[in-house]
């Protein structure tokens, strides 16, 4: 079934897989694609409407992103946010001005009549990010918004269905954003909203059934998202066919290997071949401290278990991997390429016998794919999973990896898990963990002294990991998290929380 579908230009914006995202939350789906895609493939495209995002040029610029004028022409609703109305203004013949400041974080905005303001509050909080701006609109616009700093914070011609506005709608800070984006996709663009995960579940199943039957298909499962909900849907279209091979390598949460096999063995009743290889791993990794070099053996060590383990089954027609969009983005490719099998699990495919790859999640960003794990019953243990390094705890803990260390860390990191949770934080806290350090400190316990390895927390909150803000935990949190670690875990002594974010510092530690 071909869906309704909106394209996102991309300009270069921070935000800009976060506004195709929001567009994906209103029932309609989208494609983030670079701005340079040309006309033809546009119409091509045949777009309900197209959004032009921000980005961090000024139209001025020798190099800043262009567009042909002639997608002006094409009769196709077009928004424009932030760079994008700057464009809009520039290309149609309206003024781009340079500020002094940058304006940066919440503005008081004025919305006037507007199909866009639809039942929005006309005196109302709106979030920018901006130096430009637009001082005068293009001939046959007129301003349909103001802030004190932007006499054009949105302008249109109702008529040719072209929309921009200064201010990011994709920010929770602009209040009734999204009634705004609504407004464009159902009133101006007038889609009916035909993109839902119950419909995807039900499509996809329809299109592998097809495509995989009688075929033997191969997964790997980490007990990330991604490849449980990739596994879970090929198993509702390939069922027996399918065979899911997990490796355990020791160096997973507390809990969390036990739990691949219960869901996906017992509970769904999926053949499983669990590779129990723990010892391997933590022979090999035996004293090693530099980091990348436990990536590397770690690695290395995981396709020589899983290559073991496919040559048990033999040849199979298709390999499932859990790719999903933001990798296709990020790819450089476009939704439209075909996209090599690079993802996820490193330099699976050339070790496999298989004639093909099946990534039934490509299409979809992570927050979509966790609503069809809830379509395809699994539990929100597996589908809420906070995102954790293939290498596992190997790099959460400092220096060389042993199995002492790894039991105080899983407790340790167990109990904080445990108590974010209590507090209601889990789901606006991107990655909470637990670090061993190689600094070891000082203790009294009961009259003794102790000489232990200091724990560190780490939390923080990211839109997509590239940058990250340490989380503000309350205190009254911590110290749960600090007591419970130091009067449950075994050699605890010392526990201090990480408060840098990223640049400077990474989310993990190595
Ligand atoms: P950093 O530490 O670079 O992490 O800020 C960014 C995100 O990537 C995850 N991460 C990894 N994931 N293999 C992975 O599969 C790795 O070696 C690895 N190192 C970091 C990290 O957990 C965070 O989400």
């Amino acid at each position: 079934m071909k869906h309704e579908r909106v394209l996102v230009l991309d300009f270069g914006g921070q935000y800009n897989q976060l506004i195709a995202r929001r567009v994906r939350e209103q029932n309609v789906y989208c494609d983030l694609m670079p701005s340079d895609m040309g006309l033809e493939k546009i119409r091509e495209y045949a777009p309900a409407g197209i959004i032009f995002t921000g980005g961090p040029n000024s139209v001025y610029e020798a190099g800043a992103p262009d567009i042909d004028e002639k997608i002006f022409e094409l009769g196709i609703p077009i928004l424009g946010i932030c760079y994008g109305c700057q464009l809009i203004a520039h290309k149609l013949g309206g003024r781009v001005s340079h500020a002094d400041t940058r304006e940066y974080g919440k503005s008081e905005i004025s919305y006037g009549k507007s199909k866009l303001f639809d039942g929005v509050s006309s005196e109302n909080v709106c979030w920018m990010s901006h130096t430009d701006y637009v001082s005068e609109v293009p001939d046959g616009f007129r301003v349909s918004a103001k802030t004190k700093t932007c006499p054009a914070a949105a302008f249109e011609d109702e008529e040719r269905k072209i929309y921009g506005i200064q201010f990011h709608t994709e920010v929770h800070h602009t209040l009734e954003g999204d009634k705004i984006l609504h407004n464009f996709l159902y009133r101006v663009c007038n889609v009916s909203g035909d993109w839902t995960m119950s419909n995807f579940v039900e499509e996809q199943t329809r299109l592998l059934k097809e495509k995989l039957a009688g075929k033997k298909v191969l997964c790997a499962l980490s007990g990330g998202v991604d490849s449980a909900v990739a596994a879970a849907l090929v198993y509702r279209a390939a069922g027996e066919n399918l065979t899911c091979v997990f490796v355990d390598h020791g160096l997973l949460r507390k809990g969390e290997a036990e739990e691949v096999v219960s869901v996906f063995r017992d509970d769904m009743g999926m053949n499983l071949i669990k590779s129990d290889a723990r010892e391997r791993f933590l022979t090999k990794l035996k004293g090693v401290s530099e980091p990348e070099q436990k990536r590397k053996i770690i690695g290395e060590e995981f396709i020589k278990v899983f290559e073991t383990e496919a040559k048990k089954i033999g040849a199979v027609d298709f390999l499932v991997q859990g790719t999903i969009y933001p990798d296709v983005i990020e790819s450089g490719k476009g939704a439209s390429a075909v996209i090599k099998s690079h993802h996820n699990v490193g330099g699976l495919p050339s070790v496999v016998d298989f004639k093909e790859i099946v990534e039934p999640l490509r299409d979809l960003f992570k927050d979509e794919v966790r609503k069809v794990g809830k379509e395809l019953g699994l539990p929100d243990s597996v589908v809420q999973r906070q995102p954790f390094p293939g290498p596992g705890l190997a790099i959460r803990i400092m220096g060389e990896v042993t199995e002492e260390k790894l039991k105080t860390l899983r407790d340790a990191d167990f109990i904080m898990r445990e108590e974010i949770a209590r507090a209601g934080l889990d789901r606006e806290i991107w990655q909470y963990f637990a670090v061993i350090t190689s600094t070891s400190t000082v203790g009294v316990m009961g009259d003794a002294r102790t000489y232990e390895p200091v724990i560190a927390l780490r939390a923080v909150t990211s839109v997509d990991a590239m940058t990250a803000d340490w989380a503000h935990i309350p205190y009254e949190v911590l110290e749960k998290i600090s007591n419970r670690i130091i009067n449950e875990v075994d050699h605890a002594n010392r526990i201090v929380y990480d408060i840098t974010s990223k640049p400077p510092a990474t989310i993990e530690w190595e």
